[in-house]
């Protein structure tokens, strides 16, 4: 994990984190790729982050990918749709410096990086309804139920990403873990965030396979896509 001071968000307060701290050891190509990394790796700043100077098509529909691990599936979102700009964040720095490496080499112009904190960054960087899509992919199940306030999505969060996505932005949620996504229902059946969102469980979603998923597929975990697109004010 990063050894820079993460960036403070009120939004699950600053001593929740949805995150596991890892060990992180990086090989030179990693740090190569963060050192060379110029204007792909973006720091963080309590200013409003504008697409418009920063990505190459400043118009272009900005997509967030949050705790994208070792970028593969990034990379191929940001591959098969390159009219989108695309914003990855993860606090874990090897994967940080595999999906540098990948931007490098494939000459990737829509994706830019950030190495720290999602929730801080939505909450400080990015202006109310300026995005068009936000992936979760497989984030920290966080199981045991003392753990459950660092889940990612939970109503603070929620609350968080609806008011930053554009009108019909879209929340795309994956889990391999059954009691998260039994959890994920509950919430969204909310009266309130049934109002707020449209959508629900994708069966055949349109998103590439990730890292995470590829181990646990092989290990027999069944995984539950969820895309929900924000069609209504949220009233608190
Ligand atoms: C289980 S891994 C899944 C990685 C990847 N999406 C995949 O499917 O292969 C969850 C990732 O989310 C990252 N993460 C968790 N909370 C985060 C946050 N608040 N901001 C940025 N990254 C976060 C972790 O560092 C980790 O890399």
């Amino acid at each position: 994990m990063t050894d820079k001071p993460l960036p403070a968000s009120s939004v699950l307060g600053r001593s929740i984190h949805t995150f596991k701290p890892r060990r992180s050891r990086i090989t030179p190509s990693q740090r190569k790729a963060l050192v060379h990394a110029g204007r792909n790796l973006l720091t963080f700043t309590n200013e409003s982050l504008r697409s418009t100077y920063l990505w190459p098509e400043p118009n272009s529909p900005l997509i967030i990918d949050i705790g994208f691990g070792n970028g593969i599936s990034t990379v191929a979102l940001a591959e098969a749709n390159p009219e989108n700009s695309f914003l990855a964040i993860d606090v874990h720095t090897p994967g940080v410096g595999d999906l540098l490496t990948e931007i490098h080499t494939r000459e990737l112009k829509n994706i830019r990086v950030m190495e720290t904190d999602s929730i801080a960054v939505l909450e400080h960087m990015i202006a109310p309804e300026s995005i068009s899509g936000i992936y979760t992919l497989f984030p920290d199940p966080w199981p045991k139920a003392r753990h459950h306030k660092r889940r990612i999505v939970q109503p603070p969060v929620m609350k968080l990403f609806h008011s930053k996505l554009a009108a019909h932005g879209f929340w795309h949620i994956a889990t391999d873990w059954q009691e998260y996504a039994d959890s994920i229902i509950g919430l969204f059946e909310q009266p309130k965030n049934r109002i707020a969102w449209s959508g629900g469980i994708v069966h055949r979603p349109d998103r590439p396979v990730t890292h995470y998923e590829q181990r646990a597929l092989r290990e027999g975990r069944a995984v539950t896509d969820f895309r929900f697109v924000k069609c209504n004010q949220l009233i608190d």
